[in-house]
């Protein structure tokens, strides 16, 4: 996703650098290159050895060294790059940023390139929505920086709330997304896909027979147009796609949770085949054979997902897709389930044994919106991916 692309990452002190080892190997893994550049206080949380043997580079960090002036000036080497990756973007640098200063290095390089810039946020929860950090973070949007994160969650200082720096994998997601030049970039899309398993006790589980190849596809489609996307997948049988923010779950009220959590969005795609039903309630131990005859399984029904998102009053999604998987009278029941739904499409797909679709290769789907019922031909499950991915860039004004 990154080949070939080269990030310069400004290392801030805070302690959420401790995660900045493991961003250098996704993005290493992914294909870019990293110039290290760290900051005098980030070197109290991370070592420059470190840093330097997983970049697989040298670390910049001082802006008076001669020898690397004589290698690369710092004009040059802020421009050396495709994308300035700040993280963490502590509240210093950001308010440096803000203002312009270029006191130390790395604020020098942020004042110097004409590289798109990037900054990953982290700090304590008041230092967040102190007024000053948030003027600041208005007056970086204003000059193009880009911002992923920050979290909200359980902090180092232990606190709660937004100010947790976002994780590695979500850091790199949007890094891919930034640099892959499509008609979706700058758009966020979040996609569901595989099954969910819903627990009977704690060794036996109910589940359905998607693979997650379907949705894979589709995430896989929309990074390739530059989306950055949010995939919240079920325990599927295929290996997630590269490129995105992950948000691996097993239930269906996980991935209801999931859900909400990744919004707001500009578009979702609910590929996933979720349990209507759980046990109402769930065993804390093995239910044993014998005794008490044949176990009663009692269900309870699961959150619709996707009738919930449709049916959002504030911050829907602009264009809702669902999935219909039926084995009789496909595009009546499809019709009838995006209206009950309030979804705005649905891709309806006969998933009676004999076609092997479900955990196939390929895929017949029916395209249903408001305006009638599309039948596309039968085909590669990622080419079904492909031509949802080019309609929802049409539908979002993209294309
Ligand atoms: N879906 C969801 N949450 C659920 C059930 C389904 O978000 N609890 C979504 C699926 O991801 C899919 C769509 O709803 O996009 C349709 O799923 P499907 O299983 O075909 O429909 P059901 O809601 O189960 O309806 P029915 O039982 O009538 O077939």
């Amino acid at each position: 996703m990154l080949a070939g692309k080269r990030i310069l990452l400004i290392i801030g002190g805070g302690i959420a650098a401790f995660k900045i080892p493991a961003l250098i190997r996704l993005l290493r893994q992914q294909g870019a290159a990293v110039t290290p550049v760290m900051t005098t206080a980030s070197e109290q949380f991370v070592t420059p050895l470190t840093v330097s043997a997983l970049a697989g580079e040298k670390v910049y960090g001082d802006l008076f060294d001669l020898t690397d002036e004589a290698e690369m000036g710092h004009i040059q080497l802020s421009r050396v790059a495709d994308l300035v990756l700040v993280a963490p973007a502590t509240a210093d640098l950001m308010a440096k940023m803000a203002q312009g200063l270029a006191g130390d290095l790395a604020s020098t390089l942020l004042l110097a390139t004409d590289t798109p810039v990037m900054i990953a946020p982290a700090m304590n929860v008041r230092m967040w929505l102190h007024p000053a950090t948030q003027r600041n973070l208005v007056l970086l949007k204003g000059d193009g920086v880009q911002v992923v994160g920050p979290d909200e969650g359980d902090m180092a200082c232990g606190e709660f709330g937004p100010g947790r720096m976002a994780e590695p994998e979500e850091i790199a997601a949007a890094c891919a997304a930034a640099l892959t030049a499509g008609p979706l970039r700058g758009r966020r899309v979040l996609v569901t896909s595989g099954p969910t398993h819903e627990p009977i006790d704690p060794v036996r589980y109910i589940a359905n027979r998607s693979s997650g190849a379907q949705g894979t596809a589709i995430a896989r489609a929309l990074v390739g147009l530059g989306a950055e996307v949010i995939f919240v997948t079920g325990p599927a049988e295929v290996p997630p796609p590269e490129g995105v923010t992950l948000v691996q779950v097993e239930t269906a009220r996980q991935m209801r949770d999931a859900v909400q959590a990744a919004l707001p969005v500009d578009a979702g795609v609910f590929a996933a085949a979720v349990a209507d039903w759980r046990m109402a309630t769930q065993s804390a131990s093995k239910i044993k054979k014998g005794a008490s005859g044949l176990p009663v399984l009692e269900f309870a029904e699961n959150p619709d997902i996707l009738a919930e998102v449709s049916q959002m009053t504030e911050g829907r999604p602009g264009l809702v897709v669902g999935f219909a998987a039926e084995t009789d009278d496909v595009v009546a029941h499809a019709t009838a389930k995006r209206i009950r739904k309030g979804c705005d499409w649905i891709l309806a797909n006969d998933v009676s044994p004999e076609t092997g679709i479900m955990g196939g290769s390929e895929n017949a789907v029916v395209l249903i919106s408001e305006t009638g019922a599309e039948p596309w031909p039968r085909m590669g499950k990622a080419e079904v991916a492909q031509r949802l991915a080019a309609r929802i860039t049409e539908a979002l004004g993209a294309g």
